[in-house]
């Protein structure tokens, strides 16, 4: 099929974009103490479309990624995209790129900012047109966000990398072939952008690429296998070191996106601190290893139904220790909800985050709640307490948000939880989702907040949804 022929409709995922400022318009409702029912279906993963999204500026003709979340991070991304000349159409979980025509000009500072996935252009934009200019992305809640390993790979590989105006200029030198050249790099960090930045950047480089100490996430097998499907030869992802042989070009491709590991980990903590059995699928469990470990030392089962589900069952929790770690240990996107869910275990826990230097903004908010926290330097001390007590608190990233709202589940009363926007970048209909489980929630306008515990517009609404 060539998209050239089909009418190019703005995709509705662009509208999503709108939704974010009624989202910081609004708050989410949650009454607690609910118990949840019955089976959760898990979206494609955010972390693995945005870094394909990035992927498909390598191709010169058709793209179709499937599985694709409707989020508004992927919005984002569509639309940074389309700023560089790509043609994107979604149709339900499918996007349709073409990135045959870039024009070459620098992704927009405002989009850049907000979405630090997009720094994820430079690598592909820069194999692909051998110059490229791209805002620097700046810090975020969680922490400074350097990119110093994304440009020391480049001009390992023959970039010269300027920083003009908050900008970076690559591109590369000499006036020869416009390739970057295979060479060995070793990465201080195992860093997840990184090595997606140098391993695309490398697909269309001249000769073998090394990547030593290269970050093992699902999501860069997920992107190898990506660009494995457009032609690229890349092997050795998911261990810490890569090697790529360059080719001069891909080709099209048709690919489906891996379940999100994070959304289906955040949900088997649903289960947990609510007390309830869930299914959840599809779900690869080699991706949650250190998760459901983490969940059976705490007291519950989780079983593998067969190849692409997981059911939790709930015990009494217990507390334990955790420590972030790159891949395979455990993930820093998951302490958030970890540290929630510790908060109702019996017992002291101590959870360290070592991969980013200020992720505990969930933990003043769940100390609003009745929770029992204490930060020290990178360590959130946790006395389990046997309630927590519903309250309006104030979502300050993404993960953080998550822990909230799995936190108002479990909590007595009514949570109001605000800064909406951060949930709305990562999970995908996740208020639909748990009113399917049987939660009571709901979004309203912020100065429509209900005063009291108004389940029965609550039931209305389990009633339509149920229909
Ligand atoms: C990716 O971020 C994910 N985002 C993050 O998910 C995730 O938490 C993180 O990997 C770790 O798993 C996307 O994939 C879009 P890193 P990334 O580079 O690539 C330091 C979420 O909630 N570092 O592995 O930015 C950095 O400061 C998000 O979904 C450098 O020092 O993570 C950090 O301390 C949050 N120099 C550590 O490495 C660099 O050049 C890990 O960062 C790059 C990174």
């Amino acid at each position: 099929m060539n998209l050239e022929d089909k009418p190019i409709i703005p995709s509705p995922m662009m509208k999503d974009n709108h939704s974010a400022p009624a989202a910081q318009e609004s708050v989410l409702e949650i009454w607690g103490r609910a118990s949840l029912k019955g089976h959760v279906k898990i979206s494609g993963a955010k972390n693995s479309a945005l870094a394909i999204m990035a992927g498909s500026l390598l191709c010169p003709e058709d793209c179709r990624l499937r599985n694709v979340p409707s989020l508004v991070d992927i919005g984002m991304m569509g639309e940074i995209l389309s700023a560089l000349g790509v043609k994107l159409e979604r149709i339900d979980d499918t996007l349709e790129i073409d990135a045959r025509h870039l024009n070459g000009s620098t992704a927009p500072y405002e989009l850049v900012s907000k979405l630090r996935a997009s720094f994820f252009a430079l690598g592909p934009l820069l194999a692909r047109l051998g110059e490229v200019r791209i805002p620097l992305p700046g810090g975020c809640a969680i922490g400074a966000r350097p990119v110093d390993l994304h440009v020391r790979g480049l001009q390992a590989m023959g970039a010269e990398v300027h920083i003009e105006h908050g900008v970076v200029h690559a591109f590369i030198k000499g006036t020869g072939s416009k390739r970057l050249k295979g060479t060995k790099i070793y990465l201080d960090y195992p860093s997840v952008g990184a090595t997606e930045t140098i391993m695309m950047a490398a697909t269309l480089a001249e000769g073998e690429t090394i990547i030593e100490n290269a970050a093992r996430e699902p999501e860069i097998t997920d992107l190898a296998g990506f660009c494995r499907a457009m032609g690229a030869q890349i092997r050795g992802d998911g261990t810490n070191t890569i090697i790529v042989n360059g080719v001069p070009s891909l080709h099209a491709v048709d690919y489906p996106v891996i379940p999100d590991r994070i959304e289906a980990g955040t949900f088997l903590v649903a289960g947990a601190i609510t007390q309830s059995e869930l299914l959840i699928s599809p779900v690869v469990s080699d991706h949650l290893i250190p998760v459901i470990a983490k969940l059976n030392e705490m007291g519950c089962q989780v079983i593998a139904e067969d190849a692409n589900s997981l059911r939790i069952i709930p015990g009494h929790l217990r507390a334990t220790d955790i420590e972030t770690l790159p891949y395979p240990g455990f993930p820093t996107d998951m302490q958030a909800p970890f540290v929630a869910l510790l908060t109702l275990a019996e017992g002291n826990s101590a959870i360290a985050e070592t991969v980013f230097e200020n992720r505990f903004g969930h933990v003043p908010e769940l100390n609003r709640m009745g929770a029992d926290i204490r930060v020290k330097n990178n360590i959130a001390l946790v006395r389990g307490v046997p309630i927590l007590s519903g309250a309006p608190v104030m979502a300050t990233d993404l993960r953080a948000s998550a822990a909230l709202v799995l936190a108002g589940l479990a909590a007595d009363g009514k949570t109001t939880i605000r800064g909406l926007h951060h949930l709305d970048r990562g999970y995908e209909n996740l208020e639909d989702k748990l009113r399917l489980l049987g939660a009571k929630l709901h979004r309203v306008p912020a100065d429509a907040e209900t005063e009291e515990d108004n389940t029965s517009v609550v039931e209305n609404q389990l009633a339509q949804v149920a229909q």
